[in-house]
């Protein structure tokens, strides 16, 4: 099956590109920013706010399966210019789906942050309430996405893991720190369900083969605050955490509304693929172990070798 990958040089979509890969799948990637694994991929560099480069792709590649990874992901930025992140987190989505076609099917990559975190556990069934703009405007993507393309699978997750380095994420911000005894302070009060980013390609590629379609949530099994994943990494680490503060997300000064428990139920996920959710611990553990191999080692499951 031929599946075009989208922000194929962030922290999902390349890892992605080449869980896909090892599936046999016939894959090609496309971002604005260039390929960065060890292992060669299709890859499309340009922007998909470009009408021409958008149509030329879809045209030259004919997705059977678009999975739909680009996106404004700076929650800060997306607040500051609330009409690029309707644009390109809300529009682009459905004008993306609607080009790719009916015999494509589509799978948008959306957040847990759609609810407004006065809930543990959220379910599918439970009624978004974006707080930000970011939220907002992923919420908006979701919507488009379901209007061009009604079969297609909406996926609501938070991961870690790591980044080709171009930009770290918070995982790796939190390694850096602790190892280097940096002071940092994590959150007591901002709760979620993180899962390790090859977990949810496993995870992703097990329900693609059980052909689903609407919304799923797919996080890990542990709802944990952020000084807890903190204290989980240092003790996967052998690090101590005597440089970290427990610090609350109200204090934090943010320009954009953090909603405070955005933590996943994923039984619906469970229920379908006959897959459990991997534990926080468990998820860190490999993290930990996996910074120093290269892309393409950091799939466990025997199925993807
Ligand atoms: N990380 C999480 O925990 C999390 C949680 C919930 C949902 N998600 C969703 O999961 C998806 C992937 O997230 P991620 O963490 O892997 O993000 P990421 O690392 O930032 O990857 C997204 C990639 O898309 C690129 N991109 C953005 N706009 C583009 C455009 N117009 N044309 C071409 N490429 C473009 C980005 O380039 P630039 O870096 O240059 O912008 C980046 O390389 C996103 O849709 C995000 O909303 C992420």
């Amino acid at each position: 099956m031929k599946v075009l990958v989208t922000g194929g040089s962030g922290l999902l979509g390349a890892h992605l590109l080449v869980g896909l890969q090892g599936r046999r799948y016939d894959v090609v990637g496309t971002d604005r920013n260039p390929w960065w694994g060890d292992v060669p991929v299709d890859f499309r560099v340009g922007d998909l706010s470009d009408p021409e480069f958008l149509k030329s792709l879809i045209r030259s590649v004919r997705p059977e399966l678009l999975i739909h990874c680009a996106a404004l992901v700076d929650v800060e930025a997306c607040e500051r210019r609330p009409e690029e992140a309707s644009r390109i987190n809300g529009k682009l989505p459905g004008f993306l789906a609607g080009a790719a076609g009916d015999r494509c099917r589509v799978v948008f990559l959306s957040t847990d942050s759609v609810f407004s975190g006065e809930k543990a556990f959220s379910s599918e069934e439970d009624l978004p309430s974006p707080r930000n703009a970011y939220a907002s405007s992923k919420r908006e993507g979701e919507e488009q996405v379901q209007r061009r393309a009604p079969h297609c699978l909406i996926l609501r997750t938070n991961f870690y893991g790591w980044s080709s380095g171009r930009k770290k994420t918070s995982a790796e911000w939190m390694v850096r720190s602790l190892q280097t005894q940096q002071p940092m302070t994590l959150f007591e009060d901002l709760f979620f369900t993180p899962i390790y980013v090859p977990d949810l390609v496993e995870g992703l590629i097990r329900l693609l083969e059980c052909q689903v379609e609407g919304i799923f949530h797919l996080g890990g099994r542990d709802r944990v605050s952020k000084y807890q994943f903190g204290q989980l990494l240092a003790e996967e680490l052998g690090v101590s955490m005597d440089r970290v503060q427990r610090g609350s997300v109200e204090r934090a000064g943010f320009a954009a509304e953090r909603p405070r428990d955005i933590s996943l139920n994923s039984q619906r996920y469970c229920e379908i693929t006959g897959a459990d959710l991997p534990g926080c611990r468990e998820g860190i553990r490999r993290f930990a172990a996996d910074g120093s191999k290269p892309l393409s080692q950091r799939f466990q499951c025997p199925v993807l070798r």
